[in-house]
């Protein structure tokens, strides 16, 4: 562990302090395209719901978190954030928080998992009030090693639907011993993080690794839920031919209706150029799918684990490795002398090979987020151990203050149609 320089330096495990004033320009930068944070952080300023709350965070550390702890610290809270995913971790953005906002952050690029938990551990050392989750990880190690700090938790918050899917396993099974509540199930959070965002963001990252022209190519895009839409929504607007594949037949009756080709992934696999997991699910790009592929296809994975692409049989069996041939971009050369390029090792793609989602997208996630954390000082001794949902009125103030920052008005409700929509006496 890195040993704080002064008093003022808080407890910390980081890459490089003196990447902190980049840093700082970057977060500031994200801070522009912020403004329903902003006006909750102002908000917060005052009335300090946070006073004498602990946090600890197990987040991407991007710019953008950066400004949703900076929020949460001007709420009178005292945070202590790790890395979600080992790859994500902006390093100058770490410093920053460490170096200039006195926030304590456990985290560095590309470490390894004995160092990931390590952070994740340290972050929880902090003995916390409430948890951020983006992947269930800080909620598991509470549950399995760190179980003498449960009594002091009283919720926290999950952004993803990872997380939420292992929520909603820990609750059923009544393993779960405090209230944690789904961020990610929000419609603002949905609509704009896991559709838009991650529709920008993972091609963003497939250009930036590879610069390949997605015009008149074939994307193949595993999983049409929230993400999986947005990325195949983008690549047919860049001029990609799309084929979606999925394991939900009313998914891919939809995707049929908005004019993707639906197909197993054993037919998909013998003609696409660039493959996109976003299934949350583990294999969907495997063995026998590697063995059809074309020569010089590219795979990425948008779902939240590297467990969608089966990267341990590619290492085991190709015959040799390209390793970072281009920016985070390896290419593994098969027996038969095919390439197949893997971009940001199988993990989080637009976060691995990109900056993750741009910070207009998180403006909204991370403002449910923190007025999810402010209703939980006040109402998580009434909330049973176990999986919630965001109180509606969050998700819709949400979703106004980002239209009214966005220049959107709408109608209000006469009187009379106020009247028609909530009774059941008026007929047609
Ligand atoms: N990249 C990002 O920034 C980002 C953002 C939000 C969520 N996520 C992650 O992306 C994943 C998907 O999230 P979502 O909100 O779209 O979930 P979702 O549940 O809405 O969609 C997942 C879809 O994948 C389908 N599916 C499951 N197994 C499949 C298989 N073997 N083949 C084809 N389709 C399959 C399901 O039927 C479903 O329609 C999760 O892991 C989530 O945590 C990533």
């Amino acid at each position: 562990m890195n040993v704080p320089i002064t008093a003022t330096i808080p407890r910390h495990e980081i890459a490089d302090a003196t990447l902190a004033a980049q840093g700082r320009k970057r977060i500031e930068w994200a801070e522009r395209n912020m403004p329903v944070l902003a006006q909750i952080r102002e908000r917060f300023e005052k009335t300090q719901p946070f006073a004498g709350i602990r946090i600890a965070a197990c987040m991407h550390v991007t710019t953008e978190t950066a400004n949703l702890m900076r929020v949460l610290k001007a709420g009178g809270a005292e945070i202590a954030l790790c890395a979600s995913n080992p790859l994500s971790t902006q390093d100058d953005t770490a410093a920053a928080l460490v170096h200039e906002y006195g926030i304590s952050v456990f985290a560095r690029n590309a470490v390894d998992r004995d160092g990931y938990y390590a952070h994740l551990n340290a972050a929880l050392d902090i003995e916390p009030h409430q948890v951020f989750d983006d992947g269930c990880d800080l909620v598991n190690t509470l549950h399995t090693t760190r179980q003498e700090l449960i009594p002091n938790i009283t919720g926290g918050c999950e952004e993803t639907t990872t997380g939420v899917i292992r929520l909603s396993q820990m609750a059923k099974e009544g393993a779960l011993r405090f209230p944690m509540i789904a961020v990610n199930d929000t419609d603002t959070k949905h609509m704009f993080d896991n559709r838009y965002g991650t529709g920008q963001s993972t091609l963003d990252a497939v250009f930036r690794a590879t610069n390949f022209l997605l015009a008149g190519r074939i994307v193949v895009v595993a999983g049409f839920g929230y993400c999986g839409k947005g990325v195949a929504e983008r690549a047919k607007g860049m001029g990609a031919d799309v084929i979606v594949t999925e394991i939900d037949p009313t998914k891919a009756l939809d995707a049929m209706m908005q004019g993707f080709r639906v197909m197993p992934m054993l037919d998909a696999a013998k003609v696409g150029d660039v493959f996109i997991t976003v299934t949350g699910n583990r294999d969907v790009l495997r063995d026998e799918h590697f063995a059809v592929m074309k020569d010089g296809s590219i795979m990425a994975n948008s779902g939240h684990f590297d467990i969608e692409i089966d990267v341990a049989w590619l290492e085991k069996n190709a015959k040799s490795k390209n390793a970072k041939m281009r920016h985070q971009t390896d290419e593994y050369v098969l027996s038969d002398g095919r390439r197949l390029l893997l971009i940001a090792e199988g993990r989080l793609v637009n976060l691995g090979a990109a900056e993750g989602h741009p910070a207009s997208v998180m403006d909204m996630s991370f403002s449910d987020q923190a007025l999810t954390a402010e209703y939980l000082v006040q109402e998580a001794k009434n909330l049973k151990p176990g999986l919630h949902e965001v109180p509606t009125y969050i998700d819709k103030e949400v979703a106004k203050l980002k239209l009214i920052s966005m220049g959107g008005h709408i109608d209000v409700l006469t009187p009379a149609q106020d009247l028609y929509l909530n009774s059941w006496e008026h007929g047609s």
